[in-house]
């Protein structure tokens, strides 16, 4: 369970507050943590986006933009890519990234909530989020406001931390994971508190098949799931009606 501190009257204050601390590192522990395979998996929910050139995409809780950078990738840059976070520090980062992609010029970050997306109905082909739906106070909430923005025949896809099954590697994992993390994040940041954040986080969050009941009940066709890397990440997907 996440507990969190008394200083905070909500879990979003508290998660606002930890992305505005680790924002300068970001990046280089997410790569160093998952061993370089957050671009793989990026890439790969990306590729479920159905984005083409010329088309228009939404990054929800973008943080440094390295999602927002990939739908830019694929769309050779052109067209449009708008990606939104509530938290300034990451979107700092974010515009240096974008700086300094050769794709970052269709880029746009703009400040907000994903619980209330600022973008009239069915403006945009697709919308991501990216190790986020379990940082959001409300997850059905936000999946319906992704599903809100996007057009009919669109795709909705979400990358997030999962719960590997397999015995054996689900106890080496979880060592790793709720143990091994928690100590390199205070090395990386030179301080405790955000990185243990982690471990609670995933066990407060639902199993990958109730998430694709959540895609479901929000009104998403044609939804799946695919895990990736043993099930430490899963990739859902749904078109909208
Ligand atoms: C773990 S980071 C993921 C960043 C990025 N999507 C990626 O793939 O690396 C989670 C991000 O979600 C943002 N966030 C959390 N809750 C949010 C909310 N309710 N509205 C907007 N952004 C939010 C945080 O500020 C942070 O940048």
């Amino acid at each position: 369970m996440v507990r969190i501190p008394e200083r905070y009257g909500s879990k979003e204050e508290y998660v606002h507050d930890i992305f505005s601390s680790i924002a300068h590192r970001y990046d280089f522990l997410n790569t160093a943590l998952s061993f370089n395979r957050d671009k793989h998996w990026r890439r790969f929910a990306v590729s479920r986006c159905g984005l083409k050139p010329g088309g228009k995409g939404l990054d929800v809780c973008c943080g440094t933009g390295m999602l927002a950078l990939e739908m830019a990738r694929v769309m050779g840059g052109k067209g449009e890519v708008v990606g939104l976070d509530f938290c300034e520090n990451m979107l700092a980062r974010g515009r240096e990234n974008i700086a300094r992609s050769p794709w970052g010029g269709i880029v746009r970050l703009v400040r907000g909530n994903a619980v209330d997306l600022p973008f009239p109905d069915h403006s945009f082909d697709c919308a991501v989020i990216g190790f986020a739906l379990r940082n959001v106070p409300d997850i059905g909430k936000t999946i319906r406001e992704m599903a809100r923005v996007v057009r009919p025949g669109g795709r909705v896809v979400s990358l997030e931390l999962s719960k590997p099954g397999a015995p054996v590697f689900k106890q080496a994992y979880y060592l790793y994971f709720n143990r091994i993390v928690p100590i390199l994040g205070r090395l990386g940041i030179g301080r405790d508190g955000p990185y243990s954040y982690l471990p609670g986080s995933l066990k407060d969050f639902p199993h990958q098949s109730e998430i694709k009941k959540l895609f479901e009940s929000e009104g998403l066709r044609g939804v799946c799931y695919h895990e990736l890397t043993g099930g430490i990440v899963s990739v859902h997907e749904g078109t909208v009606k």
